[in-house]
């Protein structure tokens, strides 16, 4: 693969309140910014020299590809990572910005140039015969840390990366969430579902940013996090953009985002 691409400009984030009385939909909880919770999801990788592991979980709409987006370009910005591969299949056209290919074939028939993003959004065209899984886009990302270019993986969705409930579809995505970091294999990824995925995506996660949830989904979130309870009641509350981030620390209880 060619070397890495230079990005010229970081994400846009704007100045939002941070203190509770600027704003009247959650009183009582403090306020920070996503740039705040950015600096607080790479804290431990900057510090290691190793890789992240952040997911994000939260009912559709509200804003999970949006933050998964500014990670994404926060790994490279910060030299946490030389190249992202993003599993991105969802939708009929790419959600994320990038280096375009089909799936891994494509990539390794069509390397990145220099002058290309060092983003690889792998999204299928309707044509594309192999579509690409999750665990074809691991094995690479596995393949370019051990050799030496720290790489993030990002699955938008992570039922992508399961048969059924609680099981892999392959062994290699579990392999970055259990050994990756320390091979500077970083990894993020989203769902809707937290309680159908299998145990390691959550218990070795080390920071979690928690979108709106209801429900089942949200009493499972609030014991497995052991939220405080107006954490925990307010999850159906958060608007779009707005997110708890739980760190090994625990909850700091502020609503992080939404700008
Ligand atoms: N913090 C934010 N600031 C501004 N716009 C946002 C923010 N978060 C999300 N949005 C916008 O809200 C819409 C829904 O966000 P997004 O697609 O990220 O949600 P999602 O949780 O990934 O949904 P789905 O589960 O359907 O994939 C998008 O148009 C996105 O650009
Ligand atoms: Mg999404």
């Amino acid at each position: 693969m060619a070397a890495k691409a230079k990005r010229t400009k970081g994400p846009t984030v704007a100045k939002a309140p941070t203190r509770a009385s600027d704003r009247g939909s959650a009183p009582g909880f403090a306020r920070a910014t996503r740039t705040e919770a950015l600096a607080k999801i790479f804290e431990l990788a900057i510090e290691s020299g190793e890789g992240i592991r952040h997911g994000v979980l939260g009912i559709p709409r509200y804003g999970k590809t949006h933050h998964l987006k500014e990670v994404n370009a926060e790994a490279v910005d910060r030299g946490v990572c030389d190249w992202v591969l993003v599993h991105d299949v969802k939708r009929p056209e790419p959600q994320y910005d990038g280096t375009l290919r089909e799936n891994v074939a494509d990539l390794l028939a069509r390397p990145i140039a220099n002058d290309e993003s060092p983003v690889i959004v792998i999204h299928p065209s309707p044509t594309t015969i192999d579509r690409p899984d999750v665990e074809s886009i691991a094995k690479i990302g596995l393949q370019l840390g051990r050799g030496g270019h720290p790489a993030l993986v990002t699955v938008d969705e992570l039922y992508h990366a399961l048969t059924t409930a609680q099981h892999w579809a392959g062994p290699s995505y579990a392999l970055i969430l259990r050994e990756g970091s320390s091979q500077r294999v970083s990894s993020a990824w989203s769902t809707q579902i937290p309680q159908q995925l299998p145990t390691e995506a959550l218990d070795l996660c080390e920071t979690v940013a928690v979108f709106h949830l209801a429900g089942r989904s949200a009493e499972y979130a609030s014991a497995r996090f052991a939220l405080p309870r107006a954490v925990a009641d307010h999850l159906c509350r958060l608007e779009r953009g707005e997110f708890f981030l739980v760190t090994l620390d625990g909850c700091d209880g502020r609503i992080y985002g939404p700008a």
